[in-house]
């Protein structure tokens, strides 16, 4: 297999791609909606792709949850406020994300053989990787929340982030991760 894999790093808005020979499928997993200018770079896929050759799409509408609704005990409810915050830093930012691909790939030549919405709900009860995971995901959700949350619930999520702390995240016994992720498949005629 290793023989077989090689990488390419790319900017993937710039005008010209590095030769990447003429794939039978290209598989974009959370990237599209980074790109400035993603109708430009869906076009370029397609032309690359072989005649008959697949482009699969996976994109999400929103970051991972992982606590429950009644937590931290006394700022019930402070991820969801989190993620509203951040809803509309993302929609300023990035504003491609949680976009319809479906008529883009049509725009782009593509025909749409499938979406499939997938939904993820894992337990994470005594599971230290998914406690890594809620860690890394907040700290990086305060990023673009900590200038418009109320200073009460930036408190609070800054104790769930403290690993120090009795109250950090990595310490509950009742994180899950709950997300979704859609994914379209498009061809090249
Ligand atoms: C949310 S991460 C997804 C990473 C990985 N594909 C996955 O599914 O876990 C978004 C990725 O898009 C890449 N990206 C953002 N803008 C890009 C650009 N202009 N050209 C190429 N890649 C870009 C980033 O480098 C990053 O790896």
């Amino acid at each position: 297999m290793q023989e077989r894999v090689h990488t390419v790093q790319a900017d993937l808005d710039a005008d010209g791609w590095p030769d990447l020979g003429t794939p039978d499928l290209v598989w974009a997993s959370a990237s599209m909606h980074h790109l400035a200018n993603p109708d430009h770079a869906l076009r370029k896929v397609h032309d690359t792709l072989a005649p008959g050759g697949l482009f699969a799409v996976v994109e999400l509408s929103g970051f991972p949850r992982f606590l429950p609704e009644t937590a931290p005990q006394d700022r019930p409810g402070l991820e969801e406020r989190c993620h509203t915050a951040s809803d509309h830093y993302h929609a300023e930012h990035v504003s491609h994300r949680g976009a319809d691909w479906g008529p883009k790939l049509i725009d782009a030549g593509f025909t749409l053989e499938g979406e499939r919405v997938f939904t993820v709900n894992i337990d994470g009860s005594g599971n230290p990787a998914i406690g890594a995971y809620a860690l890394s995901s907040l700290r990086r959700l305060r990023g673009s929340v900590a200038d418009t949350l109320p200073a009460e619930d930036l408190a609070a999520l800054d104790r769930l982030l403290d690993t120090d702390s009795p109250h950090s995240i990595t310490r509950r016994d009742d994180l899950a991760v709950r997300t979704e992720r859609t994914v379209w498949a498009a061809r090249r005629g």
